[in-house]
């Protein structure tokens, strides 16, 4: 994979020269100057209409970005990051969670070995576990089978199935997920005062199986567990995904009940590899399967579509056109569907994490933006929230709507409102409402000269706010797995466009050790004189030391 500065290149320079050229025009404007733009700036794949027509981009500015692309190697690293190359360098990875949606027949190889058997056997092992625990055949210590499933993990151990579980409710069956993540003890209170443990499976997911949260809620659920239930029932009731075999041993959990995970799967990637034994657990194994399909398509699509018709690689050049270009600090991400509410969250691990880097790829401090940053809630609600800073406010703040065109439940009636809302946010934020309307507004309510001068400021909407619409048929798993897959390759291509590694997490290491140690001086109530004065002095108010 090169190693190329996107600001070295020449092509910036030109989209520099594009941005000062262009950036007193409007959407409106660009509308006005090609009647085909919603055509031309829109992408229908599959059960996906992409529209990005409502963008601040010409264009020819859009031309230059495709060729800062192709500058970048981008064609190149799409090959390596299929092909299972240590992208992951700064950890000696591969990074193939699109491995894991393969068919049977494809071939992937990782230090020589193909791993897609290893992967379809894990798949099977999924499918007939969950089909046995979904069907009464596994059973808790008093025989009684299983009516609750608790998944012990934490970020991208819990983000992505928590996400696509609440995406898919409509699939579910009749066992209840719960989702434990939280150090904080009074989520495992509540949680134990809810569940049955003779009904009760846990699952605890970990790729490290280290990870401070996930093994002090693990620890606190057995040991309220071995206070209703006999040793051995741990046997039953205990199942382990992890890339760490040995501490799963440790735990007391059987080889069948061990799922084991690759380490070329990245957490924030996992939710299509054993991480998503709650999801296949909570809607069954063929839908589970679908998900992956869904997301293969995606792969597909991405891998193999020229970079103009390309919605991963479209997305990414319309994100750092802001982010680079127009200096916009965040992004949002609003779906019209109350189901997909994890979503924003979900992302935010997967483009924070990923992305949110400040040296480049060579080790040297980057000198432009990378991560935007993410953020969103789901449509109608937003709108009755922070909808009035997107369009009335200081801030650039490219948006991400996500609609469906057929409601789960068929109710039309409903669906129409909804998605009226959706774009009729969209038409307000491009089109906004200029000084003469509001004030034929103000006239026509009867309001006096004097209360229409000093009301119209306050009621202009300035417009030209980017939005882009992605409309897709209907939730269900296979264009949930789609959608996932292209936000997914939508983090790799900006990774490379920003010469950044998109696969480690670095930033998150330093809090986690700093606690270790101030977790010990908590519990000997020994706050050392090394701290900061700051938090020495944060320390000792919350022990009340005077
Ligand atoms: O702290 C960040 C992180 O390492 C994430 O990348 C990961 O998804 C999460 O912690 C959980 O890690 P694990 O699955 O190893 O418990």
């Amino acid at each position: 994979m090169k190693k190329l500065s996107p600001k070295k290149q020449e092509i910036w320079n030109m989209l520099q020269k594009s941005f000062e050229e262009n950036r007193s025009k409007t959407i409106v404007n660009y509308f006005e100057e090609d009647k085909n733009r919603a055509e031309e700036f829109s992408i229908q794949w599959e059960n996906f209409f992409v529209d990005y027509s409502k963008n601040r981009l010409s264009k020819s500015t859009l031309h230059l970005l495709l060729q800062l692309a192709e500058k970048l190697d981008l064609k190149n690293a799409i090959k390596d990051y299929f092909q299972g190359a240590e992208i992951n360098e700064t950890e000696g990875r591969s990074v193939l969670h699109t491995a894991l949606r393969k068919a049977k027949s494809e071939k992937v190889f990782v230090n020589d070995k193909n791993v897609i058997p290893d992967v379809i056997a894990v798949k099977d092992k999924i499918r007939s576990f969950s089909k046995k625990v979904i069907e009464g055949d596994l059973k808790g210590w008093t025989n009684k089978p299983f009516t609750d499933i608790v998944n012990i993990g934490i970020g991208g151990s819990h983000l992505g199935p928590m996400m696509v579980n609440e995406s898919l409710t409509s699939y579910k069956n009749h066992l209840n997920v719960h989702y434990l993540a939280n150090i904080d003890g009074d989520v495992v209170e509540k949680l134990t005062r809810e569940i049955n443990p003779e009904t009760t499976l846990f699952i605890i997911v970990s790729k490290t199986f280290t990870t401070q949260e996930t093994l002090t809620n693990a620890n606190t659920i057995q040991k309220w567990f071995l206070e209703k239930a006999p040793k051995d029932a741990i046997k039953k009731h205990f199942v382990a995904v992890s890339n760490n075999v040995e501490k799963i041993k440790e735990f007391g959990i059987t080889p069948e009940n061990t799922f084991p995970m690759e380490n070329w799967v990245g957490g924030r990637f996992s939710l299509w590899s054993t991480v998503g034994i709650s999801i296949a657990l909570s809607i069954g194994p063929e839908n589970f399967e679908k998900l992956l399909l869904g997301a293969q398509k995606m792969d597909t699509h991405f891998e193999q579509t020229p970079f103009d018709k390309n919605i991963p690689v479209i997305l990414s050049l319309i994100g750092m056109w802001y982010n680079n270009f127009w200096n916009a600090e965040t992004e949002a991400i609003i779906p019209y569907a109350e189901s997909l509410r994890y979503l924003p969250e979900y992302l935010q691990q997967g483009i924070m994490e990923s992305n949110g880097k400040n040296v480049d790829r060579n080790g040297n401090k980057v000198d432009y933006q990378t991560s935007s940053i993410i953020w969103g809630a789901t449509g109608t609600n937003s709108q009755h929230a922070f909808f009035q800073l997107i369009h009335q406010g200081t801030k650039l703040i490219p948006t991400d709507f996500i609609g469906f065109r057929e409601s789960t439940y068929g109710n039309t009636e409903h669906h129409h409102k909804l998605m009226a809302n959706y774009f009729a946010q969209t038409q307000a934020l491009m089109i906004g409402k200029d000084e003469n309307t509001v004030k034929k507004e103000l006239e026509k309510q009867g309001k006096t000269p004097q209360e229409i001068e000093k009301l119209t400021p306050f009621k202009v909407f300035e417009g030209n706010k980017p939005s882009t619409s992605i409309i897709i048929d209907k939730i269900t798993p296979e264009s949930i797995g789609s959608l996932v897959a292209m936000y997914e390759h939508k983090i790799f291509v900006q990774g490379i466009l920003w010469n950044i590694f998109s696969y480690d997490q670095w930033g998150v290491e330093l809090g986690k050790q700093l606690a270790n140690v101030i977790v010990e001086d908590l519990e000997t109530n020994n706050i050392k004189d090394s701290y900061d004065s700051s938090t020495k002095s944060l320390l000792n108010h919350y022990l009340k030391n005077d």
